[in-house]
Formats: structure tokens, sequence, C-alpha cells
């Protein structure tokens, strides 16, 4: 039997957005690895042996991943959203690139899934309708002033932005300080949006402008997406639909 490791996307939560194509995945699976929240969305399945791990431990897992791959089991690699977002793929090939010779010969898939951002902008509108960016705000793996050198010049370039990772309780002052670096750099009160749990039962979605933002809007289940200055706000009876144009006047 011939292994494989196929890094998979299981969307933000709703089993509707998870892809045939992944599903097919996974029940053809012997083996499921990730983050223990992630694995835990996968169904069980008496063919399916599951190894959830802890949240830091990317490299190991991809590893352990490719090890099993090489003995000729059938590996997914679970990640929320899409795997190719602040997430699991990349891991997967820095363990290749810098680990044992014969791995870069297996058969290594990438399957797409729904990030957290197309969800958030699809539940308001269309904030992202027009050119934008995708910005960790975690310094876990970079430092805080390239964050906050990416930040001043998606401004400056008048980019709709989506934040992922934006608050945590181990980071509690880096969103503060994302915030006020957005509010200069900015200066108008264009709408931020605030999606949390996105497409699960409890889904919530804020829109507040952005010089009335405050940090405890945000956790690690909310993504945030800021509006370009072209950006505007259809009101209605109910939420309101927010969108981008398509087009800059020259
Ligand atoms: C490590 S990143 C993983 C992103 C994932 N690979 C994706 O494509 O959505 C985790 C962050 O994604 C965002 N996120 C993931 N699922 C979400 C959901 N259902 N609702 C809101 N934000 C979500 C949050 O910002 C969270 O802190």
């Amino acid at each position: 039997m011939s292994g494989w490791v196929q890094i998979v996307g299981i969307g933000p939560g709703d089993d509707a957005l998870v892809t045939p194509q992944v599903q097919a995945a996974l029940a053809e699976a012997t083996d499921a690895v990730g983050y223990i929240p992630y694995v835990e969305r996968v169904a069980q399945n008496p063919n399916l042996t599951l190894h959830p791990s802890d949240n830091r431990v990317e490299i190991d897992r991809s590893q352990h991943a490719l090890e099993m791959a090489s003995e000729g089991k059938r590996v997914v690699v679970v990640s929320s959203g899409d795997p190719g977002v602040f997430a699991m793929a990349a891991a997967v090939f820095e363990a290749v690139e810098h680990g044992k010779p014969e791995w870069r010969n297996l058969d290594i898939r990438v399957l797409p899934g729904i990030t957290a951002m197309l969800a958030a902008s699809a539940a308001c509108g269309a904030p992202l309708g027009h050119d934008f960016c995708a910005i960790n705000l975690s310094d876990n793996l970079k430092p805080w002033a390239l964050i906050e050198k990416r930040l001043r010049l998606a401004a400056e370039a008048d980019f709709a932005m989506a934040f992922y990772n934006p608050r945590s309780k181990s980071r509690p002052e880096g969103f503060e300080k994302a915030l006020e670096t957005l509010k200069a750099a900015c200066g108008d009160n264009r709408p931020m949006i605030f999606a949390r749990n996105v497409s699960r039962p409890d889904q919530t979605i804020k829109i507040v402008p952005l010089q009335e933002t405050t940090p405890d809007m945000a956790d690690m289940r909310t993504v945030v997406l800021l509006g370009s200055s072209q950006t505007r706000i259809i009101e209605r009876e109910g939420a309101p639909m927010v969108y981008t144009p398509r087009s800059v006047a020259s």
C-alpha cells in the first residue's frame, strides 16, 4: 500500500462548507493529525486513527505525518479554514525541506478549504470586493515591528484588510496597539467588522466605525475585517450590508 499526506482545510465550522474533495480524503484516510479542536471536528470512523496534538507543535506534527506516510499510511493533516492560510500546509513543506530526503518523493497534496476571512466577508456582504490583504496579528512567529510596518503600509496603499489571530490571553496588548496604529494611519471612520464563530450556530457579526473600536471586541475566535477608504454600508432593516466597490475612480 502506498502512503500519502493530504493537508486538508475543513472550513470555518459549518459541515456544509467542507468541500466534497476534503470529505473524500477524510473517508479514505487511515490517520488524522492536527490541533485538538480541529481533529475533534473529524467524524469518528473505525478505520481512522486520530492523533490530536497541542497548538505549538506544528513541525513535530508534520514530521509525524510524513513518517506515517513513509510507512504506507494515508494521512490527513487537518487545518481549520484553508490549510494554506496561517496553517499546516506551510509547516508540512518546512518539515519536508529540512527533513529526510525520501520525504520529498512522497505523494503530498494540499486540499483547499474556505478560509475565515472569506466566510466572514460573505456573512456581511462583500467588504473584500476590491484589493485586500490578510495579516496574522500574532507575534509568536514574527517581530511586532514587522506587523506594525505592514499595518501602516497596507493603510497607505488603501487595502481592505483581514486580521487573523487578533487577540489572545497571552497577547492582550497586541490588538490594542494594532488598533492605535490603524486609527492613526487611516484617519477616518471606515467600517471594521468583528466576525466571531463564523458559520457556527453562535456566529456574531458586529460592524463598528474604526475610531470607535476597542480591543475587547476581538478574541481568538474572531476574524476582523477593515474596509478600505472606499468601503460602503447599505443600511436597511436588520443587519446592514457592507461592500467595497469593484472600481476606484482614476
Ligand atoms: C491559526 S488561524 C487559522 C486560520 C485558518 N487556516 C483559516 O483559513 O481560516 C486561527 C484564526 O482564524 C480565525 N478563524 C478561524 N475560524 C474562524 C471562525 N469560524 N470565525 C471567526 N474567525 C475564525 C481567527 O482569527 C483565529 O484566531
